[in-house]
Formats: structure tokens, C-alpha cells, sequence
């Protein structure tokens, strides 16, 4: 199911902003000609990721989250590098969810599935 969200220009470039979308908080990031939707917090420890950091490396794109500078991949939120090297329970994170984007004349949607 798509939920409108907001227009493109409702964006700034490589700055993360949340939004209340029925009932999901998201936060959406958009860079040069593409748009992500993240789930709103950080899912290892809550953080809130509208203040998390894009980081661009090349084609790749990141972002850090501003507590513990764990940073996921925003085109699938695969953790790709936590500055710990210790493992265990508080080290631990999911990959980030990421919502599917479309985007319709200058209308963001993002797929909340079923
Ligand atoms: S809360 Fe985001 S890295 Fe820890």
C-alpha cells in the first residue's frame, strides 16, 4: 500500500527529515536524483535518524547514526560497520528498514506493504 509522504521539494539534498505518516514516523533522505525511506530509529538503540549523517562513497550510500556511528546501507539498511569490535548483546543491531520509494510527478509515496 502506498502512503503519500510529502513533495520532492519538501526535501533538502543529503539531509535526513522525518515525518508522521499515518501511523509511521519514517525518515526520508534525498540524494542527487534518488529518494530513501528509513524506519524513523536507529534499531540499535533507538536513535532518532533524522540527525544520522549521509555518507556517500562513490555509488554507495550510508547513513551514520548520530549515537554510536553505526552506519547502514540506505538501498537495502544492511549494517556495514559498527565501531566496536566486541560482540554481545548491546553491540547486536538489525539491518535498518528501508521502505520502497516511488515517486509520482512531485509526490513521494512509500510502500508500507500490505
Ligand atoms: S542508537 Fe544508533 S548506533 Fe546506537
Amino acid at each position: 500500500m502506498l502512503i503519500r509522504v510529502c513533495k520532492i521539494s519538501d526535501l533538502i539534498d543529503n539531509k535526513p527529515m522525518k515525518f508522521s505518516v499515518s501511523k509511521f514516523e519514517i525518515v526520508l533522505i534525498k540524494i542527487r536524483d534518488k529518494v530513501f525511506a528509513t524506519e524513523a530509529y536507529c534499531p540499535h538503540k533507538g536513535a532518532n535518524m533524522e540527525y544520522g549523517e549521509v555518507i556517500i562513497k562513490g555509488d554507495e550510500y550510508r547513513i551514520r547514526c548520530h549515537l554510536h556511528c553505526y552506519e547502514f546501507n540506505l538501498k537495502d539498511g544492511k549494517l556495514m560497520f559498527k565501531p566496536y569490535s566486541r560482540d554481545g548483546n548491546w553491540y547486536y543491531s538489525n539491518n535498518l528498514r528501508i521502505y520502497d520509494v516511488k515517486i509520482i510527478n512531485d509526490d513521494i509515496f512509500i510502500d508500507i506493504g500490505k
